[in-house]
């Protein structure tokens, strides 16, 4: 490439517009976070649009990252999804990580929240079907995405009024919480968002599909009441309450949904991944059946899943316990909830 890679992810905006980075061609910045820059950049060999992700400098010389980069790039790139962003190529050119994939034209969910708030619930449960989707595919293949909030969503313009958005999962494999066990970096600071991480990822026992039925259940929280389901002024707070605190029920932050909603909500977000659904499109078919349950006659979500939704792609897994989860500990007073007033989110 011609640019240093130095004025990554923090430096000049354009820096590196109108260069070349191996065989692509940066056209112009789309977006950052918070380890990379993602680019919209031509393909000098096919003459083609792609989207080019560039890795934060630092994440190159981690050798955890990049083995787990090298080998999460590929097995996400095997996967042939109409909800998952088709990677093209995931390399390495002077001391970069890239990784390209075909360039989405349209906004994320983050960036489409913030916009318009809460979404109407058929929108909602449309997005949602289609992430979960995407994610039972991942699962099949073993690939458990661990980072699944509205930055990753990409949402574009769908083929008709039917399907008004196409949508598309992102980033797999590439969690700043892979840095180390605990997502906490070298200088003991957690990147990344911890409104979606699932109670076992902050505990560090493994994590498998259930991890991402977690943080699909926050998102469709989000994306119905405008808000994720826990909300602390302080991380550790936070945490606690991703471990420890009953979300509160969706119905509180959006009076007036179907009342089986609470219930299917209630079950992605339990703290124990058995007493989750099973699998994405478990949780989708029951938010869809309670979301239109007055049409069909008051044949609500109450509290228990059917489990006969499609995909679920774990059928050798033992039914989930019976009886209600153990009861938490008491929180210390620094993980008490913040009450900020004013009732539920706009
Ligand atoms: N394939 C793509 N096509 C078009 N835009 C994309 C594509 N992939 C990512 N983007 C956009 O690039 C921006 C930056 O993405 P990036 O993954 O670096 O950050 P993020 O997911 O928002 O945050 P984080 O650093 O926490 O992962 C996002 O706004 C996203 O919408
Ligand atoms: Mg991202």
């Amino acid at each position: 490439m011609t640019g240093s890679g130095a004025d990554l992810p923090s430096g000049r905006p354009s820096g590196l517009v109108g260069r070349d980075v191996a065989h692509y061609r940066i056209d112009a910045e789309v977006g950052r976070g918070g380890m990379a820059v993602v680019y919209r950049a031509t393909d000098l060999r096919l003459g083609r649009t792609v989207a080019l992700k560039l890795l934060a400098p630092e994440l190159a010389r981690n050798d955890t990252f990049r083995k787990r980069f090298a080998h999460e790039s590929r097995v996400a790139a095997a996967i042939d999804h109409p909800n998952i962003v088709p990677v093209f190529e995931a390399g390495e050119t002077e001391g970069l990580l890239y990784i390209a994939m075909r360039y989405v034209p349209g906004q994320d969910l983050r960036a489409l929240l913030d916009r318009t708030g809460p979404l109407p619930v058929a929108t909602a449960v449309r997005i949602a079907v289609q992430v979960a989707s995407a994610l039972d595919a991942a699962h099949a293949h073993d690939l458990v995405h661990r980072d699944v909030k509205p930055g990753n969503v990409l949402v574009a313009e769908g083929t008709d009024s039917d399907r008004p958005e196409h949508v598309y999962l992102t980033d797999f494999g590439l969690t700043k919480k892979s840095l180390s066990l605990t997502g906490f970096t070298s200088v003991g600071q957690f990147v990344g968002t911890l409104d979606y991480v699932a109670p076992e990822q902050i505990s560090g026992r493994p994590v498998d599909g259930r991890c991402d039925v977690y943080s699909l259940g926050c998102v469709v929280y989000e994306t119905l009441t405008g808000a994720p389901p826990f909300r602390r002024d302080d991380d550790m707070a936070l945490l606690w309450a991703h471990q420890y605190d009953p979300p509160p029920p969706l119905s509180d932050a959006r009076p007036g949904l179907p009342p089986g909603m609470d219930g299917v909500l209630a079950k992605a977000l339990a703290k124990a991944p058995e007493y989750r659904f099973d699998s994405c499109m478990e949780f989708v078919t029951e938010l869809r059946r309670a979301a239109t349950a007055e049409d069909h006659g008051g044949d609500g979500v109450r509290g228990e899943a059917r489990g006969d939704g499609p995909g679920d792609v774990r059928g050798d897994v033992p039914p989930p316990p019976t009886g209600p989860p153990p009861p938490p500990p008491a929180p210390p007073l620094w993980a008490l909830p913040v009450f900020r007033g004013g009732g539920p989110p706009p």
